[in-house]
């Protein structure tokens, strides 16, 4: 809140003399605040409740509950509000004991209302000056949050670019990233997945096979069978995806995505041999749609499998190769998959 003028502050006068009150008002009114009144401690609390006062001007001595019990329920309920105290003379000792107890400062009766006003100000300036720190400190951290995104953003873009290159390189598994992303973002809303993993889920689609930027190129496209060195070399390509991530990816299910997207429910799979529930529900989302999109896929040994025995394929595979939970939320969402097997 801006307070660049006297106005836009609420003074609360407590005291039980009405005489004393209206003369403290009259001058906080010509000085520009807003001034309210009080003639003792269950009507100041009701005030502060209606409208809470930046400002109160405490009287120590009231009948019917004294400033002294009041202090405490203020600065409990209302610990931004400054309480000034105001005793009678020669009672400065019950007034410090008071400023120990969180008041900001004391008046001595009679008042000398330029100290008073003085006072006020002082008071009043400090605590804007803290709600102009505070208001720096919440800017400053929105700022720092929303440039981290930002920066967190084009990171991603760039290894998606990247990735999506890596893809369009590759004249057998062209768009492969993007269908895999598509494929997987069904299968994890039938699930009922929730909105951030989903997310998750389109992003590692969109990346998962980053990683074979470190396997060779006549590897990656040799026309003919693998030998089993040549396999072996290409399975490092889930860790090496995970590792050039690391230090930009922070969500650990992408990560796990990356890593884990060869892996099979019997533990037969690679790069952890992990089987059954060790698989995060993402990675093996991930496997399956990898899978169908690979057998509905021209490769440089064969052609496409097409839908109906990729299909066979994955019912086969449930329990062994992929998980059943992903397999029948699959053949749930069959139709809406099949076009994508449809390549360009
Ligand atoms: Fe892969």
């Amino acid at each position: 809140m801006e307070r660049n003028s006297n106005n836009s502050w609420t003074i609360l006068v407590v005291d039980d003399e009405a005489v004393i009150r209206r003369l403290l008002c009259q001058k906080m009114i010509s000085l520009g605040y807003n001034c309210l009144e009080a003639n003792g401690s269950q009507q100041a609390m009701d005030k502060m409740n209606e409208r809470p006062a930046d400002l109160v001007i405490l009287d120590i001595m009231m009948p019917g509950g004294s400033g002294m019990e009041l202090l405490p329920e203020i600065k409990k309920a209302y610990p931004d509000t400054i309480v000034i105290m105001a005793t009678a003379a020669g009672d400065a000792e019950t007034a410090i004991k008071c400023v120990r107890m969180g008041a900001y400062d004391y008046f001595t009766k009679p008042y000398n209302l330029d100290e008073v006003a003085l006072s006020i100000a002082r008071a009043l300036n400090t605590r804007r000056l803290e709600l102009e720190v505070l208001d720096y400190q919440n800017n400053l951290e929105e700022k720092v949050k929303v440039q981290a995104h930002k920066i967190r953003n084009s990171f991603m873009n760039a290894v998606t670019a990247l990735a999506l290159a890596l893809d369009a390189k590759d004249g057998y598994t062209s768009g492969h990233s993007g269908r895999v992303s598509e494929i997987s973002v069904v299968i994890a809303k039938e699930l009922g997945m929730q909105d951030g993993s989903i997310e998750n889920i389109r992003l590692a689609g969109l990346i998962h096979d980053i990683g074979k930027i470190g396997v060779k190129e006549e590897v990656l496209n040799k026309p003919g069978l693998l030998t089993p060195q040549e396999s072996e070399h290409i399975k490092t390509h889930p860790a090496i995806g995970e590792r050039i991530l690391k230090p930009i990816v922070e969500e650990q299910e992408i990560l796990d995505m990356v890593r884990l997207h060869h892996e099979r429910i019997d533990g037969r799979g690679y790069p952890d041999g992990l089987s059954g529930g060790q698989i995060p529900p993402g990675a093996a989302i991930m496997a399956l749609a990898d899978a169908y999109d690979a057998m509905t896929s021209d490769r440089p040994y064969r052609k496409s499998l097409g839908h109906k025995i990729a299909m066979e394929e994955i019912k086969k595979g449930s329990g062994t190769q992929f998980s059943p939970d992903a397999v029948e939320a699959f053949l749930r969402v069959e139709n809406i998959i099949a076009p994508k097997a449809v390549k360009p």
